[in-house]
């Protein structure tokens, strides 16, 4: 069964989620971009594949970072391309483009040097599937890097209840709507099976001291927003209160540093 993700989103499903993701862009963005434009860079990759790009904050960050790339994000959403693209056009950046258009076995045979995959892995109702159709996509030596999330290693340094009923609420929404909040996890093995080597995985945290506490605030606000909105049973108002509360303490939210982990794995086809 595909997820939710996989499926026709209305455009205000989709206004939501954009706007959840471009929150998530400008925080955990911010630490993830710089590790995949290092490997972009240091792998000269000119062709880059970006599948299940969202409204495409994320791939124009890395765009604008990277040296001589040339950049085509799809998505099969073609509300989340129309925001993609009108993001283009503000920016007036000359070396991404966007397409809709779905990412399986039947999506063109055209082999890149890079394909990169943020947040949708976890979204693929047959995640081997997906990673073995990018090992066919590459070129020889091509390279796949995928960003994930991992929420069982959401934390903070010192338990604390909030949090641990966000990162609760949190697997639950991902277990309703068939996506895997955990596959940062399998990321190496995935990528192993499907015949990649030099296989690395790293984690890279988003908390208030690595990208600040406005950022990391306004992801968690936009987070409650959308599970809530579109799950008020697994994410209900009390949470969404109750977060706010904790959210408006500053200085509590420094001291404890709470954070969400994401993995970036990198896989090279021999
Ligand atoms: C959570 S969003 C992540 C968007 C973007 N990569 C980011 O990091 O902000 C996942 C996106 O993948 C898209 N998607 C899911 N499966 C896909 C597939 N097989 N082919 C194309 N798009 C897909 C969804 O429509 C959604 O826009």
């Amino acid at each position: 069964m595909k997820s939710l993700l996989e499926t026709f989103l209305t455009l205000e499903q989709t206004a939501l989620l954009s706007a959840t993701l471009e929150a998530q862009t400008r925080a955990s963005g911010s630490a993830e971009a710089p590790v995949v434009v290092r490997i972009l860079n240091e792998r000269k990759c000119r062709d880059v594949l970006d599948a299940g790009t969202g409204e495409g904050s994320f791939l124009l960050e890395v765009a604008r970072q990277t040296r001589g790339g040339r950049f085509l994000g799809i998505d099969h959403n073609a509300f989340a391309i129309g925001k993609a693209t009108a993001r283009l056009r503000r920016r007036s950046i000359k070396n991404v483009r966007f397409r809709t258009a779905f990412f399986d076995a039947k999506f063109d045979r055209k082999r890149h040097d890079a394909i990169l995959s943020r947040y949708t892995l976890q979204h693929s109702s047959r995640p081997a599937d997906f990673v073995g159709t990018a090992f066919e996509r590459l070129k020889r030596k091509g390279t796949l890097i995928a960003v994930e999330s991992i929420e069982a290693y959401m934390d903070c340094h010192v338990p604390d209840p909030v949090w641990e009923a966000y990162r609760a609420a949190l697997l639950k929404v991902h277990a309703k709507i068939g996506s895997d909040g955990n596959i940062g996890k399998a990321l190496g093995s995935l990528f192993r099976t499907a015949g990649f080597r030099d296989v690395q995985v790293g984690i890279v945290l988003t908390s208030p001291s690595t990208v600040g506490v406005e950022r990391f605030t306004s992801v968690v606000l936009a987070t409650s927003a959308l599970a809530h909105t579109l799950f008020p049973r697994l994410f209900d108002r009390r949470l969404v209160r109750r977060m706010d509360r904790w959210l408006l303490d500053d200085a509590g939210i420094e001291r404890r540093d709470p954070f969400i982990a994401s993995a970036i794995a990198v896989g090279t086809k021999p």
